[in-house]
């Protein structure tokens, strides 16, 4: 039975997923190595809860019980004590994941389950530092997490068969749709995903068109919500980096090589929304209505 979750990280993902599991009654510790994040998340939660209250999808009381459900902490050891299944959700880095998982295999309960939700970092990999491996899973939530519905549920070579009903059990009781994917670089979502967005910066690299023009063409002429570009701010261009590092490496075919221009901006710092600037540059937060192309042809 899973009753205790703990999330470690709390940037854009991490809020999200605690948010998702204390919305549907799953007391979570949130935990982060910076005291400032874990505010923003609390923050950030709050504004989100206060979007659903107001479309009526759930109640203040809803509101309230889910942030009660919700404890912040900065000690690893401490916050994933009592926790039945664990999701990894930090920074998008080889290193820093097999250190946590090194980590969450030295201290966390015997049976807890360990799950990651990185978007392309092998599963098998992060396992293999552990003495657990039939118990550590990929639980590949999308963003805005309370709003998407899917869950990529990636088996790594010796996740068990046990291990991967309950998560995907329990991803059905977040009223998630979980599809259950082999461990290969990007999985299935990002392998696709990716090499779309590095060709849409390509095109815009190259001069074809500008950042408004390429997206419009793909939301308007293939009915995507939005452009490729726009969706990579989303992200974050540094995590859109990292991921077509692993697939470039991972597959070793020159096709998954990252566009020059998207180096160059994650080098600069312009990550997309969470730095304020990408693509778009987003002066009043992320509201796609007032973002203005930076480099917009016209
Ligand atoms: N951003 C997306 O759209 C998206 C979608 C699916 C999956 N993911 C994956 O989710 C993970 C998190 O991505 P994000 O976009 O939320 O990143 P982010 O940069 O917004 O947040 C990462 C957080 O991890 C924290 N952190 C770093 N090292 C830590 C440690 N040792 N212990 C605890 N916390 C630590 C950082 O302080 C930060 O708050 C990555 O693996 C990413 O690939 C991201």
């Amino acid at each position: 039975m899973i009753k205790n979750v703990a999330i470690i990280g709390s940037g854009t993902m991490g809020n999200g997923i605690a948010h998702t599991f204390a919305q549907f009654g799953y007391p979570v510790n949130l935990i982060d190595i910076h005291t400032d994040a874990l505010e923003k998340a609390i923050q950030t939660i709050s504004k989100n809860l206060d979007r659903q209250v107001a479309k009526g999808t759930i109640t203040e009381l809803n509101k309230s019980n889910t942030l009660n459900s919700i404890t912040t902490f900065t000690d690893l050891q401490t916050g994933i004590a009592e926790a039945d299944l664990i999701v990894e959700a930090a920074t998008e880095n080889i290193d820093l994941k097999l250190n946590i998982f090194k980590n969450l295999d030295a201290f966390a309960k015997p049976g807890a389950i360990l799950a990651s939700n990185t978007s392309s970092i092998s599963i098998t990999k992060i396992a293999s530092v552990t003495n657990r491996g039939d118990q550590v899973i990929g639980m590949h939530f999308m963003n805005p997490v309370p709003v998407m519905k899917l869950v990529e549920v990636i088996r790594g070579y010796a996740t068990s068969d046990d291990t991967t009903k309950k998560v995907m059990d329990l991803s059905l009781k977040l009223e998630k749709a979980p599809v259950e994917v082999n461990d290969y670089p990007g999985f299935v979502a990002n392998r696709i995903l990716m090499p779309m967005i590095n060709e849409a910066i390509y095109t815009l690299y190259e001069g074809v068109a500008g950042v408004t023009e390429i997206d419009t063409v793909m939301k308007l002429g293939m009915a995507h919500p939005m452009g490729p570009l726009q969706l990579a701010d989303f992200i974050g261009l540094d995590v859109c980096l990292a991921i077509l590092n692993v697939l470039h490496t991972g597959f070793g075919n020159p096709k998954y090589a990252p566009c020059p221009l998207l180096v160059n901006m994650v080098t600069a710092g312009s990550k997309g929304i969470k730095s304020g600037e990408g693509f778009y540059n987003y002066a009043d937060g992320a509201k796609a209505a007032k973002v203005a192309a930076k480099f917009s042809k016209s």
